[in-house]
C-alpha cells in the first residue's frame, strides 16, 4: 500500500465522483464532464487519497469567509467527505483531513466548519456542533395570527435594482451573528439574475419597505418559491426570510400567510433553534413549527488568529488559558488572552504549568468562541478543566452572539 494524500487533478474526477455518488446517492442527472477551464469550481479546493494509483477517499474544502465576532473570517468548509466502502475504519480519514487543513491555514484560514452526517465523525478532529441550519415548517395557522405592522412597513416585489439593497440587510443581519456566511465568494454571492426575472430560482423575492421615492429603505426580505398544486398539502418554500425590524418581520410573514387558501405550510431555511431564535420568529404568536436541523460544526485552525480577530465586548481583562487536546495537536498550545478597546491580543505563554489556568478540549473552545456554550457547560461537558476565576469574563467576552447559518455546502 503506497498512500498518496494530494490536491486532486482533472483525472481523479471520475473516480472522486463515483466515491460521492456512492456515499450520497447517484444524481439524478450525472454533472457535466469537467473541463480544464471550468474545473475546479471557483473558490474549491478539491482532495483525494489514493492507493497504488487508486483514489480511495476524496473531500472538497469550500473557501468563504464567515461571520464571527464583527469580523469576516476567513473559514475553509469541508464537504463531500468519503472514504471508499471497502476501506472505512482503516484510518485514511484524518490523514487526509489533516493535509487539507493544513492547506487551509496556510492559505490564510482562521477556522472550519462542516455540515456532518453524523457528529461523531468529526469530533476527533477537533470539530464541535455550534448551531444549524433547519427547514422549519409553519403551519398556515401559525401564520394567520401575526398582527399587522404597526408602522408604514408593507410589502413590495423586489427587482434586479433591488439586488444591492437585499445584500446590504443580509450583512446587517448576518453580520450581527456569529457563523453566517458573507456571500462575497461564489457560489454563495446573491447575484440579480439568480433572485429576480425569467431565469431566478424563486417565484419572488418580496421586500419589506418603508418610506417612499428616494427615501425609502429596505428593512427585510423574503425570497420564496411556490412549488405546484393549491390543495393544501403543498409547502411554500423559502430561502431566506431576513428582516431587520419587527415590522419587517410581520409584513414578511403575513405575505407567505396570504396564501394560505391554496398552501397548507411554509417551510423556512433558517437556523438558531428555539435557544437562540431566529429574531424574525419573536413576531410570531403561535410557536407550531417541525423542524429538520442540519447540525453545522465548527473547529478553529488557528487559535490565536481566529480570537485575535474578534471585535468583542469593551472588556480589560487578562486570561492566561490553554488547549489540552492530544487528539488535535496543532491546536495544543497555552495562551495569555488580553482585552482591552473591544480587541483581543492572544501571545504564547512558554511559563505555563499544567493545571494553572483555564483548559479546553479542542470542542470546548470551539463551542465557546462560537458563544453556544458557557464555560458553566462546558465544565459540565468535561470540555473545560482548571481553575474558574476567569470563567464569567471569559463568558463576556465570547457569548454574546447567537450562532446562525443560512448556506448548505
Ligand atoms: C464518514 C466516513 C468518511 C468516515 O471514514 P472512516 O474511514 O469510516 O472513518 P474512521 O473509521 O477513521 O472513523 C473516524 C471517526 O469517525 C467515527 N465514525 C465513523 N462512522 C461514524 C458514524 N456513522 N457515526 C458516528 N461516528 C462515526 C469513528 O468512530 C471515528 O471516531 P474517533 O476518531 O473518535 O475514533 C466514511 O464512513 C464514509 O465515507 N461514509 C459515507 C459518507 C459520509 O457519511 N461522509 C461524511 C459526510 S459529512
Amino acid at each position: 500500500m503506497t498512500l498518496e494524500i494530494r490536491r486532486s487533478r482533472l483525472a481523479d474526477v471520475p473516480a472522486a465522483r463515483r466515491l460521492g455518488a456512492e456515499a450520497f446517492g447517484v444524481p439524478d442527472s450525472p454533472p457535466p464532464e469537467p473541463e480544464p477551464d471550468t474545473w475546479p469550481a471557483a473558490n474549491t479546493r478539491p482532495w483525494v487519497a489514493l492507493d497504488d494509483g487508486e483514489v480511495v477517499a476524496a473531500l472538497g474544502v469550500r473557501a468563504f469567509a464567515s461571520w464571527w465576532h464583527g469580523t469576516r473570517v476567513p473559514t475553509a468548509g469541508l464537504a463531500g467527505v468519503t472514504v471508499a466502502a471497502e476501506r472505512r475504519g482503516s484510518g485514511l480519514l484524518r490523514p487526509l483531513v489533516d493535509t487539507a487543513l493544513a492547506e487551509a491555514r496556510e492559505a490564510g484560514d482562521l477556522v472550519s466548519t462542516l455540515y456532518p452526517s453524523s457528529a461523531g465523525i468529526y469530533r476527533g478532529l477537533g470539530y464541535e456542533v455550534v448551531g444549524a441550519f433547519e427547514d422549519v415548517r409553519f403551519p398556515m395557522a401559525a401564520l394567520a395570527a401575526v398582527r399587522p405592522p404597526t408602522g408604514d412597513v408593507r410589502a413590495r416585489r423586489a427587482t434586479a435594482a433591488d439586488v444591492p439593497a437585499v445584500r446590504r440587510v443580509y450583512e446587517d443581519w448576518a453580520s450581527a451573528q456569529n457563523g453566517p456566511l458573507s456571500r462575497a465568494e461564489a457560489p454563495f454571492t446573491m447575484e440579480p439574475d439568480e433572485m429576480v426575472g425569467p431565469d431566478a430560482e424563486y417565484t419572488g423575492v418580496t421586500l419589506a419597505v418603508t418610506g417612499a421615492g428616494p427615501d425609502e429603505r429596505v428593512l427585510g426580505f423574503a425570497s420564496w418559491s411556490r412549488g405546484a398544486g393549491y390543495d393544501r398539502t403543498n409547502a411554500l418554500e423559502v430561502d431566506d426570510l431576513v428582516a431587520l425590524t419587527p415590522d419587517a418581520a410581520r409584513v414578511l410573514w403575513r405575505l407567505l400567510g396570504s396564501f394560505a387558501a391554496v398552501a397548507g405550510s411554509v417551510q423556512v431555511s433558517t437556523s438558531g433553534g428555539w435557544s437562540g431564535l431566529d429574531p424574525a420568529r419573536l413576531v410570531l404568536p403561535d410557536h407550531a413549527a417541525s423542524s429538520e436541523p442540519r447540525p453545522y460544526m465548527l473547529r478553529l485552525l488557528d487559535v490565536p488568529g481566529a480570537l485575535g480577530a474578534a471585535v468583542v465586548a469593551p472588556v480589560t481583562a487578562r486570561v492566561p488559558f490553554a488547549v489540552v487536546d492530544p487528539r488535535t495537536p496543532d491546536l495544543e498550545g497555552a495562551w495569555v488572552l488580553e482585552a482591552a478597546g473591544a480587541r483581543v491580543g492572544v501571545t504564547p505563554d512558554d511559563g505555563a504549568v499544567p493545571g494553572d489556568r483555564m483548559t479546553f478540549t479542542s470542542a470546548g473552545l470551539a463551542q465557546s468562541y462560537a458563544g453556544a456554550q458557557s464555560t458553566a457547560n462546558l465544565r459540565l461537558a468535561g470540555d473545560l478543566t482548571g481553575p474558574a476565576r476567569h470563567d464569567a469574563v471569559w463568558d463576556a467576552l465570547w457569548g454574546g452572539r447567537q450562532v446562525h447559518v443560512r448556506d448548505y455546502f
